[in-house]
């Protein structure tokens, strides 16, 4: 965010921890246990948030250099995405024209990709460069077979895809300014397009994808959870909150914001103090840390509710004088604080929502947040309840 808008964030801080207050919901909001645990409603979420709208994939860094790929299964989906010889960035769905098999794997550099299964090439751009049996696939065209073509974007140092293949009548290229709303000039402002990748780990906990987005999204828990971990360094149930669109902006206060106090408001630094928590709607938290980024991806399990794949990555900026043990430090914290308590607590409570004995669970009007999530969720699924 800009100077302008720290100091403006930071006033409103002091204001609730001043006043003991907290930004607000409207109203509290009552969401039904089975949006966790119905497979109508995992069916429903992947046609329509992990199917039609563009999903976040990371940061520029991850496709660094002309050649870099990268696959993933995105909620089912197998895409692989690349940065050509042009620089720009393509999404296609990593499946061959001949039979289906991916015709990568992993994340890496190349120049073309050959097909494991019976060695047709294609290129970064997806087009066929060959089958390898002339005499068999005689009069197949090789420019209507390359690989299907999925929109995809890249803005603000970020990387985006569809994972439904371009329509007719459509472009490849996704508008991600339009969904990002207000929170576009925010996120330029971080020029993420300058931090390399650090670190990667993936996790798949038994909850449902909206419980590892959830966690991030309140820090009324902070004290109370992890206590021994995080807990000390935060104030617990303090926090500004601002909507854009599907997506939205937490921040909050560690404890050591009172140090700015002594200072004139124009002097003010919040940067040590306050963390910046985006939500990319559907299943991504960005979180602007002290000194680096810390991103939180959560995908549904393809056949269960229940489950879930997460995966977190830390990109560190590109000049720095820490030693790499410091980054290893902080990804351990991350790790400690919510592969090891968010998730096994979350994985019981995945356990009683699917027991039946409750109905509905509460977000308060001090989890706004949270609010705005399961509000935007309804809104895109267009369900009432
Ligand atoms: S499935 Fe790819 S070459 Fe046969
Ligand atoms: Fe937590």
């Amino acid at each position: 965010m800009d100077r302008n808008e720290e100091l403006a964030v930071g006033r409103r801080l002091l204001g609730h921890i001043d006043g003991r207050t907290t930004d607000l919901a409207d109203s509290l909001f009552r969401n039904r246990v089975i949006a966790y645990s119905s497979r109508e409603r995992a069916n429903l979420e992947r046609d329509r948030l992990f199917r039609d709208l563009p999903i976040f994939m990371g940061l520029s860094a991850r496709l660094a250099k002309p050649g870099d790929y990268v696959t993933e299964d995105v909620a089912g989906m197998p895409v692989l995405m690349t940065r050509g010889a042009d620089g720009s960035v393509k999404a296609f769905a990593n499946i061959c024209r001949h039979r289906g098999a991916p015709v990568a794997d992993g994340c890496g550099n190349a120049r073309a990709f050959t097909c494991p299964y019976h060695g047709w090439t294609y290129d970064l751009a997806g087009k066929l460069l060959g089958t390898t049996d002339k005499v068999g696939f005689a009069g197949v065209d090789l420019a209507s077979h390359g690989l299907v073509r999925l929109p995809a974007a890249e803005r603000h140092g970020m990387l985006f895809v569809r994972p439904k293949p371009v329509q007719p009548g459509e472009g490849p290229e996704l508008d991600i300014d339009a969904g990002l709303g207000p929170i576009a000039a925010d996120l330029a402002a971080l020029q993420l397009d300058t931090y390399p990748m650090f670190s990667t780990d993936r996790v798949a906990p038994r909850i449902n994808w909206k419980f590892a987005v959830d966690t991030f999204l309140e820090v009324y828990h902070v004290p109370h959870l992890h206590r021994k971990t995080i807990g000390p360094y935060f104030i617990g149930n303090v926090g500004t909150f601002d909507g854009a669109g599907l997506n939205g902006r937490m921040c909050v206060a560690r404890t050591s914001i009172d140090a700015v106090r002594g200072l004139p408001e124009t002097e003010r630094n919040y940067r040590p103090h306050v963390i910046s928590i985006y939500q990319l709607f559907p299943n991504t938290i960005l979180i602007f840390q002290v000194d680096h980024i810390e991103i939180w991806r959560a995908f549904p399990g393809r056949d269960d509710p229940g489950r879930c794949e997460v995966e977190m990555t830390i990109y560190r900026p590109a000049e720095t004088d820490k030693p790499d043990s410091y980054w290893e430090k902080n990804r351990d914290i991350a790790i400690r604080t919510v592969m090891e308590e968010d998730f096994p607590l979350g994985e019981r409570m995945q356990i009683g929502f699917e027991s039946g004995a409750t109905e509905e669970v509460l977000y308060g009007r001090n989890e706004p947040s949270l609010v705005h999530f399961h509000s935007s969720i309804r809104n895109a699924l267009g369900v009432a309840a």
